[in-house]
């Protein structure tokens, strides 16, 4: 469902109008990331820039087919969303033009960005187990989950998901195509039950003892630590947490990010507000309204639940060569049978 929320814009368009002022830059913001921080961070935008924003809440799929079409006479300007499988195909639909900003380069890692759109905060994929029933030195890392010792232990969400896609991408990557497949096979045949559901469910399931692993992104295991519901307290004390493939290449990361869209009608308040984005200050809020990690080094984020999880050491390969990966790791899942 797509959400509309005209802030004042309307309004002091009118005014501003009919005193015969110059009309005020009102930007256009396609969201698929809808947090109680983000609200802070828009208004302190305006509050830097004077340019209000107009933000459309959507879910992932929709904002790009929205974007799509509208066509030439889309009014959005900038397209926030979630994973770079999704980012990949909304680039791949030609949603994006090309961003050149100073800032952008100086304050993002270079492989954490793209020619058409950048990274602004990071989440990893981690294999959580269930401390009762299985042995940790078993799951240490993604390619262990493939193990014959762990027939019918296994939990995961849909092959045809962005997360699971941008991890076979990453392994793709890292061991090849022919490996990734052989993984693929090996861990749909220690599945204990089809997949269905999201990352939670699959985190539920291990806690009450349905599979003994899973694998799930950082943010929802973060969302339950900080939970105060006492169901959700029970289900963080029966999880064991593996940060992924510490001894080879590192854990998975994937990112949510953002690109001006290739119609944007104000282009150059597109850019600022993606270099806003990038500052210490709207770093905190986008990174912290999903218990994510910021993409910029010198931004600061208090989050108890990501201070527990500690440091770790994470993949490095350029989010764009994962972005391009997705494509064979859908058609490796389907040999696979990851449905
Ligand atoms: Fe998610």
């Amino acid at each position: 469902m797509i959400r509309i929320r005209y802030t004042l814009t309307l309004g002091v368009a009118l005014l501003a109008a009919a005193a015969g002022a110059p009309a005020q830059t009102v930007l256009n913001v396609y969201s698929a990331r809808h947090y109680q921080t983000d609200e802070a961070m828009y208004a302190n935008f305006t509050k830097q820039t004077g340019i209000r924003i107009n933000r459309l809440d959507g879910k992932e799929e929709e904002l790009v087919e929205r974007i799509k079409n509208e066509g030439a006479s889309s009014p959005a300007d900038v397209l926030i969303t979630v994973d770079a499988a999704r980012l990949e195909i909304a680039d791949k639909a030609g949603l994006f033009q090309p961003v050149q900003s100073k800032t952008l380069e100086a304050r993002i890692p270079a492989s954490l960005r793209t020619p058409n759109w950048l990274a602004f905060s990071t989440r990893a994929r981690l294999i959580v187990y269930n401390k009762g029933a299985v042995n940790a030195d078993w799951v240490q890392s993604y390619e262990d989950l493939a193990e014959p010792r762990l027939k019918g232990q296994v939990c995961v969400r849909s092959g045809s998901h962005p997360y699971n896609l941008s991890l076979g991408a990453a392994m793709i990557a890292h061991n090849g195509e022919a490996k990734t497949e052989a993984w693929a096979k090996g861990l749909v045949a220690n599945f204990a039950r089809a997949p269905k559901g999201g990352d939670t469910d699959q985190l539920k399931a291990v806690a009450a003892g349905e599979c003994g692993v899973a694998i799930s992104n950082s943010y929802y295991l973060a969302r339950l630590m900080r939970s105060t519901k006492a169901e959700d307290q029970q289900v963080v004390r029966a999880l064991g947490v593996v940060w992924p493939n510490q001894k080879s290449w590192g854990t998975h990361i994937n990112v949510s990010g953002a690109g001006v869209v290739k119609t944007a009608p104000n282009r150059d308040a597109a850019v600022k507000f993606l270099e806003y984005l990038a500052s210490d200050e709207a770093q905190a809020y986008f990174a912290d309204g999903n218990n994510e990690w910021p993409v910029v080094k010198s931004a600061q984020v208090k989050n108890p639940a990501l201070d527990a999880l500690g440091p770790f050491k994470a993949d490095t390969l350029p989010i764009g060569q994962l972005a391009t990966n997705t494509v064979q790791a859908q058609k490796v899942f389907d040999r696979a049978g990851w449905r």
